[in-house]
């Protein structure tokens, strides 16, 4: 049931309407201008009419219309003037106000009812179309954006490919170092220090997030100059001694700058993290130029990695109940793998020394 409020000094009158009304309306009733607010402020749009007198004490129905048009009811909610007399010069004021019509006294039950029938029509097919155009306006508005964005994009698009390219190149450039050290490496001592590598390119949506968080406007050269992981290398190593001496040898190369290195071995994180990080600035080289790229190497030991990728999974597990407990079990395991890393390098170095204490022997025949 629609609801409709009917403002009127003399109770007769609200009683007479509310007769007429109360089949079709669920009825609120004011005896002033003040009254008739207070019930608008609080039904808002849920109004769907208001039957108006014009003299009332305390407030009049011509301070209720200005307030109502104040408050852009009047664009919502008819208003329909309750009056006894037929004055062109008040009618016509009242129509210029924003009035939707009239109501005569004495009242003719079935005119009242048409006439608001007809009013409550009309201003709910206004609304409609109102609605109709606010959206199509809406979703023009959106189209802009998204033209807006895709144009931004298509600007973008290109640089972004060749930068993404240029740090494939560098990530190329860091492996092919690291092999060729590893390699080297296992000729001169029968092993090989590097048990695995692996790279990423950052994603996109991880770029775009990173900057994001950092507050840099999402530009190819903020990319280059704040982002240092966009080329990311992780290179698995045997044992801890070999970590230092890879990282060592990798960042003394002539051209490879050395920008940052994050000891967590020496310093591990209180989660119990470990792992060496280097970030570098490498060269790559280009039909006509060589460019420098910001490149990030962790080393890690085996274990040290078995445990970074299950501490890893563990953080994107949200709702454990047992997070806390979890998270202590995790740091003792992080010190054990560390204990047993340098226990199996210590073995490692006994049984070394004895093959050269054969291979000596060995020479002496
Ligand atoms: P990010 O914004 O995560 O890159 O951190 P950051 O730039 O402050 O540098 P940080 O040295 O803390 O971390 C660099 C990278 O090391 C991370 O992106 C992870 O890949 C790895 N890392 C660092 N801390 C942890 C950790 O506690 N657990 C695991 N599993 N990985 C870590
Ligand atoms: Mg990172």
């Amino acid at each position: 049931m629609q609801r409709i409020l009917v403002v009127d000094d003399m109770a007769t009158n609200r009683e007479l309407l509310q007769n007429i009304l109360e089949d079709d309306f669920a009825i609120e009733t004011a005896e002033n201008g003040e009254d008739a607010l207070i019930k608008l402020q609080e039904y808002g749009e849920d109004m769907a009419a208001v039957l108006l007198d014009l003299q009332m004490p305390r407030m009049d129905g011509f301070a209720v219309i200005a307030a109502m048009k104040r408050n852009g009811w009047l664009n919502k909610i008819p208003v329909l003037i309750i009056s006894s007399e037929h004055a062109a010069e008040i009618e016509s004021g009242c129509l210029e106000l924003g009035v939707s019509d009239f109501i005569h006294k004495p009242f003719d039950a079935s005119i009242v009812r048409n006439r608001l029938k007809n009013t409550l029509d009309l201003f709910a097919y206004k609304n409609r179309l109102e609605e109709t155009v606010e959206k199509q306006r809406k979703t023009l508005r959106h189209q802009d954006r998204i033209i807006q964005i895709q144009a931004e994009r298509l600007k973008e698009a290109e640089p972004f490919d060749r930068l993404m390219m240029e740090y494939r190149f560098a990530i190329m450039e860091v492996e092919t170092r690291l092999k060729v050290l590893n390699e080297e490496f296992s000729r001169e001592y029968k092993r090989n220090p590097i048990e695995s590598i692996r790279s990423r390119l950052k994603s996109p949506e991880s770029i775009y997030d990173k900057l994001r968080r950092k507050g840099y406007p999402i530009t190819v050269e903020n990319i280059r100059e704040h982002l240092t992981d966009v080329a990311g290398l992780r290179v698995i190593c045997s044992f801890p001694d070999d970590i230092y001496r890879l990282a060592e040898l990798f960042s003394r190369q002539g051209d490879i700058l050395l920008l940052r290195k994050k000891d967590y071995i020496q310093n591990p994180k209180d989660n119990g993290y470990r792992s060496l990080h280097l970030i570098l600035s490498v060269p790559i080289f280009l039909s006509n130029e060589r460019k420098y790229m910001k490149a990030e190497i962790q080393f890690r030991t085996i274990a040290m990695d078995f445990w970074a990728s299950l501490e890893h999974k563990l953080k994107y597990k949200k709702d454990l109940d047992n997070a806390e407990q979890i998270a202590d079990e995790l740091r003792v395991c992080a010190d054990s793998i560390e204990a047993l890393d340098y226990q199996m390098q210590e073995l490692r170095d006994k049984i070394d020394r004895n093959e050269r204490n054969y291979a000596a022997i060995g020479a002496g025949y």
